[in-house]
């Protein structure tokens, strides 16, 4: 039974319907699987059409200065390996990659006041993994993939978009192959965190973490 403090929380309440009928959640009830418990929350989110981005996560990264670097990137496929995205290998976050190949991922539904975070080792896919994905992509997204040699300092934008244009003439009637920087990257996950607003700041979260011989291990923590 939800408990109010305030004429705010019952606003809160009153204009967002998708409350009314939810529960805490409860241990018992997460899946003992967590991407299983992953994809079940990113259907119904995915399907209300609330979000422009539901796939958008924060990606967090070490930088090889000792500080954390954090970007938003878009989650491409989730799978029982993990969490999957692509992007430019001599990037920030690219470069960090090498180094450190461990990241964290953390996405936030906030029409659903959901947040999920995964935590875990990075590998890189197969150049024909990252080939079918490239192939798949826009023209104008591939040209855009060859064109910036992403964050690398530039003069202006007109150079990018001269080198697009360059780019179009030498590619024009053929296909654009991926370019050899162009990767995608698994987070295998370690430990992976549910987290739902409660009222009250009485939140819950529920977390997993895997165990060495590979189960899964789930338990509640405080908000
Ligand atoms: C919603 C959203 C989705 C994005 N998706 C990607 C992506 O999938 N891959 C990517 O390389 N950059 C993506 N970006 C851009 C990154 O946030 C970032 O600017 C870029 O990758 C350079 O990051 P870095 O310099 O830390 O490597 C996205 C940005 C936003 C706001």
């Amino acid at each position: 039974m939800a408990r109010f403090s305030t004429p705010r929380e019952v606003f809160f309440f009153l204009t967002h319907p998708r409350f009314w009928f939810r529960r805490h959640l409860r241990l018992e009830e997460m899946l003992d699987d967590p991407l299983k418990q992953f994809h079940k929350w990113y259907e119904q989110i995915e399907r209300s059409s609330l979000l422009e981005f539901p796939n958008g996560m924060c990606l967090s990264t070490l930088g090889q200065d000792g500080y954390p670097q954090g970007r938003m990137v878009l989650m491409k496929e989730c799978d029982a390996a993990g969490v999957v995205f692509y992007t430019n290998s001599n990037s920030q976050k690219g470069q960090a990659l090498e180094h450190h190949p461990r990241a964290s991922a953390t996405f936030y539904w906030g029409a659903f006041q959901r947040q999920v975070r995964f935590q875990g080792d990075i590998e890189r896919l197969s150049g024909s993994e990252s080939d079918a994905y490239f192939m798949s992509r826009p023209r104008r997204s591939q040209l855009g993939a060859w064109a910036s040699a992403q964050s690398e300092r530039i003069d202006s934008r007109e150079s990018l978009e001269k080198r697009v244009a360059e780019l179009e003439r030498e590619y024009a009637d053929k296909p654009i192959p991926r370019p050899p920087y162009w990767n995608g990257y698994r987070i295998k996950p370690r430990s992976v965190e549910f987290w739902q607003l409660g009222l009250n700041r009485l939140h819950d979260r529920i977390r997993y973490v895997r165990s060495p011989e590979g189960d899964w291990k789930k338990e509640r923590l405080s908000p």
